[in-house]
């Protein structure tokens, strides 16, 4: 839910600054401050990871304390814990590739899949159960009928992954076939169970979105009812546990759990982890996704993060990802509150209780602040700001601050909390007692009332199903444009990610609060997060069909089938626009690209082949020099979308983009190029029809884009490539930029 990632992103954005850093006085000697390290090494080198640390480090004894861990199945890496001047002089000794810091990052039904167009019945592969889907996240809940085997074979022979008897964790089974934890920094989580078991939800409910198996009468106090199934649900699921309760998801445990499921054998990654911001080298996600991809053909899947609607706020936005953000469904939870005076009006949020009686006294948190300090304080009904006795009994009228307003009443014996707020007003947050979320017109008017008669009082009703109008992007989805290249259009795509029901753990309670008491086995939860593992199940689908298609081969065709969208920020809110899974399957032509192709895009952007190294690992380094093409295209890069950044907002900037297209539709077709244009821009297409005698047959193209936005203040304007045959419809947007306004 945006409420409880949002909860967890402030929960975990103040861990990282209260966490001590480990420092060590020795013989009254202060010694520098010691941090975790990630050390990649050139594939070549003859020394141990533990010779290397013994002679930085002046002893084996030293060098055993330091090493954490070693990386040997994907990378040629290891983790230890080093001074920032011995950090130093491992990146510059030989064969040394790169040294980067070890961070944190925070985490970012049934409906959902019918609304987007994968209905139960849709056709399916028998080859989609040796599909395998691993999952990086809080852990998963085996028991989870989401999980369960009915019907299933043993794993598909490839798979070499395993599973054990953990703490709380009874194993594996034929639908989840392994289960691993990650905790490198050894210290033990007080909040947290050291197994693969989720003491969060989070990855129980992510997992069963992209695989979960059927489950009929799947609910949540009667809301959201139906069938709960993923996107695949005959695929199996690996979970690769990385984030933990108390202090998130770190860069060592992400890159053993990346090596892990490369060595394991798993189709496609799906992670809603937040992402860091910084060069792709140095980026875990980013480099783990690309040996992944290189390596094993492996698809990672990735969230696009909740710090919308701010522009610039995606994260995990390395090209040979597929970014997701977040769109909401037909479908949202209210409640009736009825006024002392007769007038109803209507909040939102998913409160499963009825009332015992028929009105309570009702109250504004700011008019029972314990003190007249207090004051301010008490209209957010903040901790330790009203007085008790003037709450006992009553609804509470607050203001947003924090979360849990509704445990702060509860907790005061208050009876509910009508909370006022102009922002989350798109998703529904589960309250642990009596409660809903109104907006500030709305709020106005209960204000109005209460001070407008002796004894006000009101009723809040349990939550309801309604219909709203959808698609819409999600207010906390992160936008673009991508801040770590101008030259590719980040996020890819939307998918449902507002108010998805799935499986959740019996080992947390339903909103985390103090006083809370609800458990549930489905949940209802909001964000990109819940938005990744919608594509991740659809990349399934789509491998389950074409088995052989690359990464990038997969990526394309879910990318060119998306429906269009619209939003005040466009392509920057969207990407393309809605997952479309069904017209994912047969997409008729694809922009296919290989791992060289990255990295000839990144040398285009300034990377050069040293630092490099950390994705390709290899021992000959990238000359980027004999690697950029001789006919040099805007963005370098065979990209299923097109983005042109304006040089400036008078004259004309042009830009020529060169692709190439395969056809993997019928063997004899002929396609038509179909340009939209907005105004102030002009695009050619060279040559506007393309045709193929059989599948396979690659094709090349350029589109010419000229554009002069003649003083206008908007950040983006759109237009469109359409490759249309008889049977297919291919889809580019062509999104120009201007840098001025961002
Ligand atoms: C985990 O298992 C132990 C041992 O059976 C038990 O004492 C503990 O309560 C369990 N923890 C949770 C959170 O279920
Ligand atoms: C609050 O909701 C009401 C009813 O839906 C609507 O008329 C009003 O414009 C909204 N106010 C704000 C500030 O969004
Ligand atoms: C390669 O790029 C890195 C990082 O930008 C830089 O520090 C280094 O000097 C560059 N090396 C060469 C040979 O240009
Ligand atoms: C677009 O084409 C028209 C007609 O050729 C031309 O007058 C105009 O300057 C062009 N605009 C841009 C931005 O290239
Ligand atoms: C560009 O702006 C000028 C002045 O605002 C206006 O007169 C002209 O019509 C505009 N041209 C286009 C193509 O919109």
């Amino acid at each position: 839910m945006v409420s409880r990632d949002l909860l967890l992103m402030v929960y975990f954005c103040l861990l990282f600054i209260i966490i001590p850093r480990g420092h060590l006085l020795q013989l009254g000697v202060k010694r520098e401050t010691e941090d975790y390290y990630i050390v990649f090494l050139s594939s070549h080198m003859a020394s141990t990871h533990m010779g290397i640390l013994s002679a930085l480090k002046g002893s084996e004894l030293d060098a055993k304390e330091s090493h954490v861990y070693s990386y040997t199945r994907s990378f040629n890496a290891f983790a230890a814990k080093l001074s920032e001047s011995e950090a130093r002089e491992l990146s510059g000794m030989d064969g040394v590739q790169s040294v980067i810091l070890n961070q944190y990052r925070k985490l970012h039904t049934t409906r959902s899949w019918d609304f987007i167009g994968l209905p139960q019945k849709a056709t399916r592969k028998k080859h989609e159960s040796d599909i395998i889907i691993g999952v990086m996240d809080t852990g998963i809940t085996p028991q989870s009928e989401s999980f369960n085997d009915d019907g299933f074979g043993p794993p598909p022979a490839k798979w070499k992954g395993s599973c054990h008897h953990f703490a709380n964790f009874s194993g594996c089974n034929n639908k989840l076939i392994g289960a691993k934890y990650f905790k490198l920094d050894g210290n033990p989580d007080p909040n947290d169970i050291l197994s693969p078991v989720d003491t969060d939800g989070h990855g129980t409910h992510t997992s069963s979105t992209a695989a979960g198996s059927q489950v009929h009468n799947a609910q949540l106090y009667g809301l959201a009812k139906g069938t709960a199934r993923g996107a695949v649900p005959s695929a199996r699921v690996a979970m690769y546990k990385v984030c933990w309760a108390s202090s998130g998801c770190s860069d060592m445990d992400l890159l053993a759990g990346f090596d892990a499921a490369i060595h394991d054998g798993v189709d496609i990654i799906s992670i809603s982890i937040g992402g860091l911001t910084g060069a792709y080298t140095s980026d875990t996600i980013s480099i783990g996704s690309f040996h992944a991809m290189n390596k094993a053909g492996i698809l990672t899947v990735v969230s696009a993060g909740n710090d919308g609607p701010s522009l610039g706020s995606v994260v995990n936005h390395a090209p040979w990802l597929l970014t997701v953000a977040a769109s909401g469904i037909d479908r949202g939870f209210q409640s009736k509150v009825v006024l002392g005076n007769g007038k109803t009006i209507s909040g939102i949020g998913i409160n499963g209780f009825d009332p015992k009686q028929k009105l309570y006294p009702l109250i504004s948190g700011e008019d029972v602040a314990i003190n007249s300090r207090s004051q301010e304080s008490a209209g957010f009904c903040l901790e330790n700001t009203l007085d008790p006795s003037k709450v006992k009994g009553k609804l509470v009228q607050c203001k947003l601050g924090t979360w849990g307003s509704d445990s702060v009443i509860k907790g005061l014996g208050g009876i509910g909390t009508i909370i006022e707020s102009d922002v989350f007003l798109d998703t529904a947050q589960i309250f642990m007692a009596p409660a809903t979320m109104v907006n500030s017109t709305i709020g106005e008017t209960i204000n109005k009332y209460i001070h407008s008669t002796r004894s006000p009082s009101a009723e809040i009703y349990k939550s309801e199903q309604v219909k709203v109008s959808a698609p819409f992007i999600a207010t906390f989805s992160s936008r673009g444009p991508n801040p770590g290249t101008k030259h590719v259009l980040k996020p890819d795509i939307a998918a449902p990610g507002v108010d998805i029901l799935a499986s959740y753990t019996p080992l947390h309670t339903l909103t985390g609060l103090k006083g809370d008491t609800q458990y549930s086995k489905f949940t209802i939860m909001s964000g990109t997060s819940m938005a990744c593992p919608h594509v991740a199940g659809t990349a399934a689908y789509v491998k389950s069909f074409h088995p052989n298609w690359s990464p990038a081969a997969i990526k394309s065709a879910i990318m060119t089938s998306a429906r269009p969208m619209h939003d005040q920020d466009a392509e920057l809110a969207y990407g393309v626009g809605q997952l479309n899974p069904r017209g994912a399957v047969s997409p008729g032509l694809i922009y296919d690209m290989d791992s060289m192709s990255y990295v000839q895009f990144l040398c285009h952007e300034g990377y050069n082949g040293s630092s490099m190294a950390s994705l390709i690992g290899s021992k000959s380094k990238i000359d980027c020099a004999s690697l950029l093409p001789p006919l040099v295209s805007e963005d370098a890069i065979n990209y299923p979308t097109m983005q042109l950044t304006l040089k400036n907002n008078k004259g004309i900037t042009t830009g020529v983009f060169r692709r190439s297209v395969t056809n993997v539709g019928h063997d004899k077709s002929t396609y038509n190029a179909i340009i939209k244009a907005p105004k102030g821009v002009n695009i050619t297409v060279e040559p506007m029809t393309l045709s193929f005698l059989q599948t396979s047959q690659r094709r090349s193209f350029k589109v010419i884009v000229s554009a002069k936005l003649n003083g206008s203040t908007k950040t983006v304007v759109s237009g469109s490539l359409i490759w249309r045959s008889c049977s297919n419809v291919v889809r580019s947007p062509i999104v120009i930029l201007n840098p001025q306004y961002y």
